[in-house]
């Protein structure tokens, strides 16, 4: 459209100034007074000096200096949007969790997609995981699906969590890569973590370089475990299978367009949805017992794994609708606090290490990013399918204290809410047993079947885009000795592409796979 700047007259400086017209709200301060000038500081004379005293200079100045809040320590960069769940395949007999309970059930949604390494500016096409997290607003609590756009991890334990990513974002001491994997922290991290390899296969395909937000598939990664009404649990991996397809750009393509757009996938994605091309994925569910557990080749508690759909086929439940851009960023996009123990009745958590791990760091992230544990009340991570009653009160920037003297419980004032044995989030009983101990099991320990699995799924040409990726990425690395370790990993996987990175490489000699068998932990002298 046109706009039209009303000019109501020129100051002396011949700088335009814009009155508020009699039916239009005045510019005022936060203190609610209405503010003559709004182009010129208070001066003591004509240029200056700028008076201390001018109130409405320094509040405008003050609220400015402190726009800014931490990004995200990883996934920094992403672009959210409004959407509606619908449930098309009731499943209570499996789960309690309220989206599920009939079909053509609806419930609001807010999603975020971002990339993990890059800083808040970086460029949209890097080379990476993109997160795809989604925040349903259900009748019984916030349940967060925090999920990425690959079905497993690069790591097996929370443990490891800090080091993949100091290895992954820009050496401190250069302050670059700043959102490539292509440099020698990361390649060194992964050659010495040999559980990455899986991950690392799917990272070199074209999955990290989706051609839009729109035509990416998204994973829960770990298992979770659905829960009846009766208490009986069945564990579940996540599925989102975007309506548009999946689709990815060539490498060349994405280098031209982090150059010519960098903004291109949030671009894009608004774009649909002002046009009201609005984007769809179906939700899908892989079930399965503790028996399939048990005689499964791996762990499904293992996060570098997945579970074949040939082998537990993908179930679709309920379809995931984009439909409102956000009225604006920073208030939604950048204050959402996605949470992977937000769960709600229905849902519940696997002894998953990573998943553990996670459990923990999210809220206490938010807590230093959004600089209250208060964020709850913001509108976009405010529950909005039911009502919210605690005695949690103060903070900085409360603005919900309950009223009334009573703020504890019990109380013999019969004031205040009190927890509902029946209807509230019971935990799965699950027994637990063993010693305590730093100790990874043997069910964890294969980490380059799926790797070979996967990579021999793939076509000649992404098989040739996944060899060219290797390629591109480790000839990046300054030391030769690291994109030989790398070689040794990819011998275990698959000889002609070990041999093909090598020789595309130069590398002088063929390096000895890694071993199959290393002595463990068990075995070392004491
Ligand atoms: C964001 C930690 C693994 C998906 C984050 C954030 C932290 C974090 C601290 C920033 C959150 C914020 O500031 O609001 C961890 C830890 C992990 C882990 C400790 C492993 C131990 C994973 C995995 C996935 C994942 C396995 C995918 C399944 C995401 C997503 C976001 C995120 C999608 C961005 C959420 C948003 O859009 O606001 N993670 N993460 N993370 N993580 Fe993880």
């Amino acid at each position: 459209g046109t706009i039209e700047p009303l000019v109501s007259d020129y100051g002396a400086g011949g700088e335009i100034h814009q009155h508020a017209a009699e039916d239009s709200p005045r510019l005022t301060t936060a203190q609610g007074v209405t503010i003559s000038d709004n182009q010129n500081s208070l001066r003591a004379g004509a240029p200056g000096p700028t008076l201390l005293e001018d109130f409405v200079l320094r509040e405008k100045i003050f609220h400015f200096d402190h726009e800014r809040i931490p990004e995200r320590v990883v996934h920094a960069r992403g672009f959210g949007a409004h959407g509606i769940f619908e449930c098309t395949r009731a499943i209570p007999e499996i789960t309690r969790a309220a989206p599920f309970q009939t079909e053509g059930k609806i419930t609001e949604t807010f999603v975020r997609f971002s990339t993990v390494a890059g800083s808040k500016g970086s460029f949209d096409l890097a080379r990476d995981v993109r997160g795809f997290a989604v925040k349903f607003y259900t009748d019984e609590g916030n349940w967060d699906l925090v999920g990425n756009n690959i079905p497993v991890f690069f790591i097996q334990d929370a443990m490891k969590f800090p080091d993949l990513v100091h290895a992954v974002k820009a050496a401190p001491d250069r302050g670059f890569p700043q959102a490539q994997s292509a440099h020698d922290n990361f390649w060194d991290f992964i050659s010495l973590t040999p559980e990455s390899m899986h991950m690392i296969m799917w990272q070199m395909s074209d999955r990290t370089i989706p051609r839009s937000f729109r035509t990416m598939e998204g994973f829960g990664v770990h298992t979770f475990r659905f829960v009846n009404a009766k208490g009986e649990s069945t564990f579940v991996k996540f599925h989102w299978k975007p309506r548009q397809g999946l689709q990815s750009v060539t490498w060349n393509e994405a280098v031209k367009t982090n150059g010519a757009d960098p903004d291109r996938h949030r671009r894009d994605l608004w774009e649909a949805i002002e046009r009201g091309d609005f984007p769809e994925w179906d939700l899908g569910v892989q079930m399965f017992d503790q028996a399939f557990a048990d005689s499964f080749d791996f762990d499904v508690l293992d996060p570098t794994k997945l579970i074949p759909e040939e082998q537990v086929p993908v179930e679709i439940i309920g379809t995931l609708t984009l439909d409102r851009v956000v009225d604006n960023f920073f208030a939604e996009t950048e204050q959402v606090a996605f949470c992977t123990q937000n769960v709600v009745p229905g849902i519940d958590f696997t002894d998953d290490p990573l998943l553990q791990g996670r459990n923990f760091s999210y809220l206490d992230t938010q807590l230093k990013r959004l600089g209250s544990p208060n964020f709850t009340k913001l509108p976009v991570n405010a529950p909005r399918g039911c009502p919210v009653h605690n005695f949690q009160q103060d903070g900085h920037m409360q603005t919900a204290n309950r009223k009334g003297r009573v703020n504890y419980e019990p109380n013999g004032w019969g004031v205040g809410p009190r927890a509902h044995p029946l209807e509230g989030y019971v935990s799965f009983v699950d027994k637990t047993a063993g010693e305590k101990r730093r100790l990874r099991p043997e069910s964890f320990a294969d980490h380059y079947s799926q790797a070979r699995q996967f990579y021999i799924s793939q076509t000649q040409v992404e098989k040739g885009h996944i060899r060219d990726a290797l390629i591109f990425e480790l000839s990046k690395c300054e030391v030769a000795d690291i994109r030989a370790r790398i070689v040794a990993h990819l011998l275990r996987i698959d000889t002609e592409l070990a041999t093909a990175v090598s020789t595309g490489l130069g590398l002088a000699q063929m390096p000895e796979p890694v071993p199959a068998a290393r002595p463990t932990r068990q075995d070392l002298p004491a």
